[in-house]
């Protein structure tokens, strides 16, 4: 089979990362299959990547760790890699509700890695975070920077990691990609796909979509006292159409390889939580009010990718700039602004 038309299992597809990714894959020629169970996510989005591609993807929706749902799907399709996004992703609800991230993320995965062994898949792309470095010293962040998480979400995260390092050791025929993203924002141009949060949103970029569209009174920003230059957290935001056409590259790369890699996808830039209120004022045209407040505890001042890596090994650049995500953000909050929801 070509790669051009590769199956390719998608867990957690329809979710925010993972629906974006479809398309990519789609517009790449792929041919992804959506494992789903919808705890964090709306049958809509799949409707959608059909508006957007005009193919529809198949879903399954099942439980990663249901082994005898997932051996069903493993034996309906002849996949040529997995590309795994499901999970839980709250770092707040991990401090106080660690088991249950720890069921979801490490439990819910090697249920994941036993049904694909089983089933003969070899070729996998995990979804990790810039968490899995806490608070690295050095600046910009790169692969070798030690792995040290502060909260049982970015262990749960490690500890995947450390899962896919034995089994790449044990396991010659494998080929793994870790992908640690860094800050994920914005939508697909088109408005049709994008980040649905429930409740209120643990990242900024929602919150202050939701701000300027007035579903919120005003924006918190967790401290104003940190080692920037104006004083408020800097992270490194990275285009989720970004994001997804890395993982292509980085499943290109991981079906040509065998054994492990681990590559950062950030832009490399910085910007602070003021910069990016600011950016996005001026997209929207909407003032966005907020008030200071003390710092959130776990949060780390300065956190920014350096990209090299994924440049060098899989020819992966972010080609998205600020301004387009602001743009994108608020083109989906304009069109969806109570998300999938009421549609
Ligand atoms: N969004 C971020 O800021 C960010 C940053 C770094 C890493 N990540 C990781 O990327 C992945 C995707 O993140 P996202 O932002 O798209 O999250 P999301 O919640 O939008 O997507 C996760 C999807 O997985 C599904 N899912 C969850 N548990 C499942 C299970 N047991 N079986 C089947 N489906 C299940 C959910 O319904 C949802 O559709 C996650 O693993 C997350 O930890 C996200």
């Amino acid at each position: 089979m070509s790669s051009e038309t590769a199956q390719i299992l998608v867990t957690g597809g329809a979710g925010y990362i993972g629906s974006h990714t479809c398309v990519a894959l789609i517009q790449a020629g792929f041919t992804p299959v959506i494992v789903d169970n919808f705890s964090n996510s709306h049958p809509l989005a799949i409707a959608r990547i059909e508006a957007i591609t005009g193919i529809r993807p198949q879903l399954h929706e099942c439980d990663i760790a249901d082994e005898d749902a997932m051996r069903q799907v493993l034996r309906n399709h002849e996949f040529a890699a997995a590309i795994h996004f499901a999970g839980v992703k709250a770092v707040g609800r991990s401090v106080s509700e660690p088991l249950e991230t720890y069921r979801q993320n490490v439990t819910g995965s090697l249920s994941l890695l036993q049904s694909l062994n089983e089933g003969g898949i070899t070729r996998l792309i995990f979804s990790s975070s810039a968490t899995v470095y806490g608070g690295a010293e050095q600046m910009p962040i790169s692969e070798t920077a030690r792995v040290q998480p502060t909260n049982p979400y970015g262990h749960s995260k490690a500890m995947v990691e450390q899962i896919l390092h034995d089994l790449a050791a044990a396991e010659p025929d494998w080929g793994i990609g870790v992908l640690r993203y860094f800050n994920p924002v914005g939508a697909h141009k088109s408005g049709e796909i994008g980040e649905d949060p429930q409740g209120i949103p643990d990242n900024l970029f929602p919150y202050v979509s939701q701000v300027a569209i007035g579903r919120r009174e005003k924006l918190q920003v967790f401290g104003n006292d940190y080692n920037t230059p104006d004083g408020t957290g800097v992270r490194d935001y990275i285009h989720v159409m970004d994001l997804a056409e890395g993982h292509v590259a980085a499943l290109q790369a991981c079906l040509q390889s065998q054994g492990l890699f681990a590559v950062n996808l950030g832009t490399g830039q910085g910007s602070s939580v003021l910069e990016i209120i600011k950016a996005f004022e001026q997209t929207s045209g909407q003032s966005i009010p907020f008030e200071i407040i003390a710092r959130r505890p776990g949060d780390v001042g300065t956190s920014f990718a350096d990209p090299s890596k994924a440049k060098e090994l899989l020819g992966f650049e972010a080609q998205r700039d600020l301004t387009q995500m602001c743009q994108d953000s608020w083109n989906w909050q304009q069109r969806n602004p109570t998300g999938y929801s009421n549609h």
